[in-house]
């Protein structure tokens, strides 16, 4: 006799069970697939939360995803991700403009050290080699900026959080409005650790989606 095909929950619920799809566990599972559920029926995704820019942005920062230099002091990191529009498809050629402070909280303000400005590649994707930001005494949290552009496509000006950073105490579900600048969790990020104890290296994810114009 013929299987009956599974609803869409009961595949999703599925994978969990069977370790193919892995939710964060401040989400919760059955929240988790409701709100996945809930993005596929309507098919859109909304643009990524806007947060301001600051003052130490600089035009014209080098094309090089190359921010740490060997020997640089710090917790080294490489962010990835993609950039998406508010339908789900990835945007190719996007312009990413990141910029963030050293390890000891320093902005270069003379030159372009921990600045690059990006390209999405053809499915969407980039990644930079940075360290950790540090703490500086006007802000509250460890971030990085973000400036996001594509044609067709509304500019986004935002930040990126980290789970670890001391001020969440371990609880960014919590925690998160510690910083009052973070008004969406969405913004702060899973931290992900490889490398060896003499060499770790911190791995963090943050996907960005752009509203149309
Ligand atoms: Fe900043």
């Amino acid at each position: 006799m013929r299987k009956q095909r599974l609803t869409r929950r009961e595949s999703l619920l599925q994978c969990a069970a069977l370790g193919s799809l892995r939710v964060a566990p401040w989400l919760g599972l059955t929240d988790a697939v409701s709100a996945l559920e809930a993005q596929e029926r309507d098919g859109t995704r909304k643009p990524t939360q806007w947060n301001e820019i600051g003052p130490f942005y600089k035009r014209l920062a080098p094309k090089n995803p190359k921010l740490r230099e060997p020997n640089d002091p710090g917790l080294p990191i490489t962010v990835r991700g993609s950039i998406f529009d508010t339908r789900g498809e990835t945007l190719a050629g996007a312009t990413i403009e990141v910029w963030q402070a050293d390890h000891f909280g320093h902005y270069d303000l003379d030159g372009y050290r921990y600045r690059a400005s990006l390209s999405s590649d053809a499915a969407g994707k980039y990644s930079f080699d940075s360290v950790m930001p540090g703490h500086y005494p006007a802000r509250v949290c460890q971030h990085i900026h973000y400036l996001v552009t594509a044609p067709g496509h509304k500019p986004l000006i935002t930040q990126l959080y980290f789970a670890t950073d001391p001020v969440f105490e371990g609880d960014p579900d919590r925690n998160y409005s510690r910083e009052p600048l973070v008004m969406s969790r969405e913004l702060v990020r899973p931290v992900t650790l490889s490398g060896d104890p003499k060499a770790i290296h911190a791995n963090v994810n943050f996907e960005l989606v752009l509203g149309r114009l």
